[in-house]
């Protein structure tokens, strides 16, 4: 039974990866609480949220995990990805290196996940197009080789986070 007292049917872990900076823990701030902060500090270990929805008549509990980009206060590994039926693996479409790391982080996600995982991946920080330098079909290109979902999202103006979320819950429902 979920927090409202109502029934729960389902209970879907989808973790957030990617670089330090790109986004991940105010798109889980966006999704989980419809919040967003500009001055958010680095994640230390792994957090977690959860936001219960309505997907046909069932209740899911969508449990979204999140740990850090930076290597040094990351959550340990196997633990983080363990029971994880979802993953949204984040860049900034304003740093071309974290879009360069994105074929590492599926590397470490596939070593450790589930084979079934369903991905997202994601092109955050879509308000700031003048910065660019991701281009849309680059992303796109790897996301069909790579046989990922893909979007563009902000978090700030809270474009696309919403789509993305229950995009990757219904695929895995
Ligand atoms: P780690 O916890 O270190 O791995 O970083 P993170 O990926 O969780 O990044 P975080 O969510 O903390 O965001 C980093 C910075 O980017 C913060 O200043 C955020 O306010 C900002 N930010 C996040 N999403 C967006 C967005 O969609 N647009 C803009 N303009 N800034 C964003
Ligand atoms: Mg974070």
């Amino acid at each position: 039974h979920g927090e409202l007292g109502q029934r729960i049917d389902y209970v879907f872990k989808v973790v957030l990866i990617g670089d330090s900076a790109v986004g991940k823990s105010q798109l889980l701030a966006r999704f989980a609480r419809n919040e967003f902060s500009l001055d958010s500090k680095a994640t230390i270990g792994v957090e977690f949220q959860t936001r219960s929805l309505q997907i046909d008549a069932r209740t899911v509990k969508a449990q979204i995990w999140d740990t850090a980009g930076q290597e040094r206060y990351r959550a340990v590994t196997s633990a983080y990805y363990r029971g994880a039926v979802g993953a949204m693996l984040v860049y900034d479409i304003t740093k071309r290196q974290s879009f360069d790391h994105v074929a590492r982080w599926l590397e470490e996600l596939r070593g450790h996940a589930d084979k079934n995982i369903v991905i997202m991946l994601i092109g955050n920080k879509s308000d700031l197009g003048t910065l660019r330098v991701v281009p849309t079909e680059d992303a796109k290109e790897f996301a069909e080789r790579e046989n990922l979902f893909f979007m563009e999202t902000s978090a700030l103006e809270a474009t696309n986070v919403e789509n993305a979320f229950m995009s990757v819950l219904t695929e895995i429902y």
